[in-house]
């Protein structure tokens, strides 16, 4: 049996029976918006913005968001509004992120396979860099700058075959054996061909580990590898101008996570004095916390000595605990007297055994009709949500300061068949 996480749900207090977000009831919102909906708090990321901005003020750090994490328009234009640039992986990334305000000068593109469309629309926007991950990419880019008589910012992510302590390897992308990335001497080879092509500006440099690190060490490891490179570059007269460390900080499922204040502590010491800016990619760290998922209970059955509790949210709302067995906190919106605790399974209406949102957890038992809220989702809940089943997908809504705002509808069943023909 599996204990309940401490908490999980900070940017969700509980006064009196209710879980609330700024001065609204959870429960209010579910009854308004409909379920499942996921709630955001913009308070919290705000705060946790500022948090890792400040933590590394001494590096003229960039923020590039991952806009994986979470690519809702108003939350991208309000996290452009505080300064966030954008860590993007595709061409629609690109085009979220244009859209919602986010200045394409701050915007770096990652990703291993990138289409010609996808660098010529980069090329086209004029973004801070594309983070290049392998010597076709970097030759493409070449051709297309050529054509269109411009100049392609660049760096190369090197990959620094180290072992990140992530809790599932799927989220593990530092060592030798991944898709990611470059080793060094390769890297070191693009950067002096580079240097021959009039098209190409070697502008930074880039190691992104892995996802859900809360140990500061294999960072300063990665950053050490990477100055190395800097530094024999500088010696051949390339002087680049960023270090991207990428984002993966943890949360430690509401637990403590990523100790801001030691990792820059640890990342500076090595860092403070090499004249580069440094680019940090959080996504989970800023707003994975900032999200809950607001589901109602539909029913509740035993079978054997098994309790499922069936919820209207399943893996296609909330892919995470299904894919990678994560865990997050689910709590009652509202309190109800006298429910005994039981150990119970919450399952969604998916026809899939591995649908389910918790196991073996030990909750007061709810009923029918009431709101559960699934705690830690502000990261990759929407975003890697689907339609399977033919469910269409809940609706988002941002809770600002004084102002409740719906900034995704529910889908329709219209929109689940949009663009479909029958011949
Ligand atoms: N930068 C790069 C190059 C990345 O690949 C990623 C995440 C990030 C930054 C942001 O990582 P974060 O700070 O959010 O951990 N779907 C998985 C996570 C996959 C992350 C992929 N890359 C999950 O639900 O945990």
């Amino acid at each position: 049996m599996r204990a309940e996480a401490p908490t999980g749900l900070s940017a969700f207090p509980r006064e009196g029976k209710s879980l609330r977000c700024g001065s609204f009831k959870l429960r209010d919102l579910a009854d308004r918006f409909g379920t499942p909906l996921y709630v955001y708090s913009m308070d919290f990321v705000r705060e946790r913005f500022r948090q890792v901005e400040s933590a590394f003020a001494s590096a003229d750090p960039l923020l590039a968001y991952s806009v994986k994490a979470n690519g809702n328009l108003a939350l991208l234009n309000r996290l452009a509004a505080l300064g966030s640039g954008a860590d993007i992986v595709s061409g629609g990334e690109l085009f979220r992120a244009v859209k919602a305000g986010v200045t394409p000068g701050k915007i770096l593109f990652a990703g291993v396979g990138k289409t010609d469309e996808e660098l010529k629309a980069g090329l086209d926007a004029r973004i801070y860099s594309f983070n290049v991950e392998t010597i076709d990419e970097l030759h493409r880019l070449d051709d297309f700058a050529t054509e269109l008589g411009a100049r392609a910012p660049f760096g190369v992510r090197i990959n620094p075959d180290i072992q990140a302590p992530t809790p599932h390897q799927y989220t593990r992308t530092g060592h030798a054996e991944t898709k990611f990335g470059l080793p060094v001497p390769v890297a070191v080879g693009l950067y002096r061909w580079a240097k021959t092509r009039p098209h190409l500006r070697p502008r930074g440099i880039d190691v992104h580990i892995g996802s859900e690190i809360v140990d500061p060490v294999p960072y300063k490891k990665a950053l050490r590898q990477v100055l190395e490179v800097v530094h024999l570059l500088k010696k051949e007269d390339i002087h680049l101008e960023y270090v991207d460390i990428g984002g993966g900080f943890g949360i430690g499922d509401g637990s403590g996570g990523m100790d801001m204040g030691a990792l820059s502590d640890e990342l500076l010491s090595v860092f403070q004095g090499s004249g580069l800016r440094m680019i940090l990619e959080p996504g989970r760290f800023l707003v994975a916390e900032a999200g809950v998922l607001l589901t109602s209970v539909r029913a509740v059955k035993r079978s054997g000595d098994h309790v499922f509790v069936v919820t209207d949210a399943g893996m296609n709302d909330l892919l995470r605990p299904s894919h990678y067995r994560s865990h997050h906190p689910v709590e009652a919106a509202v309190v109800q007297k006298d429910r005994k605790v039981e150990v119970v399974d919450v399952v969604g209406p998916v026809c899939e055994t591995g649908d389910f949102l918790a196991l073996d957890r030990s909750m007061p038992l709810p009923r029918a009709g009431e709101v559960l809220a699934v705690g830690n989702v502000g990261a990759y809940g929407f975003s890697m949500a689907s339609n399977y089943n033919a469910r269409p997908r809940p609706a988002e809504v941002l809770v600002d300061g004084d102002e409740v705002l719906l900034v995704r509808e529910r889908e329709s069943f219209e929109d689940l068949i949009r663009g479909e023909v029958i011949p």
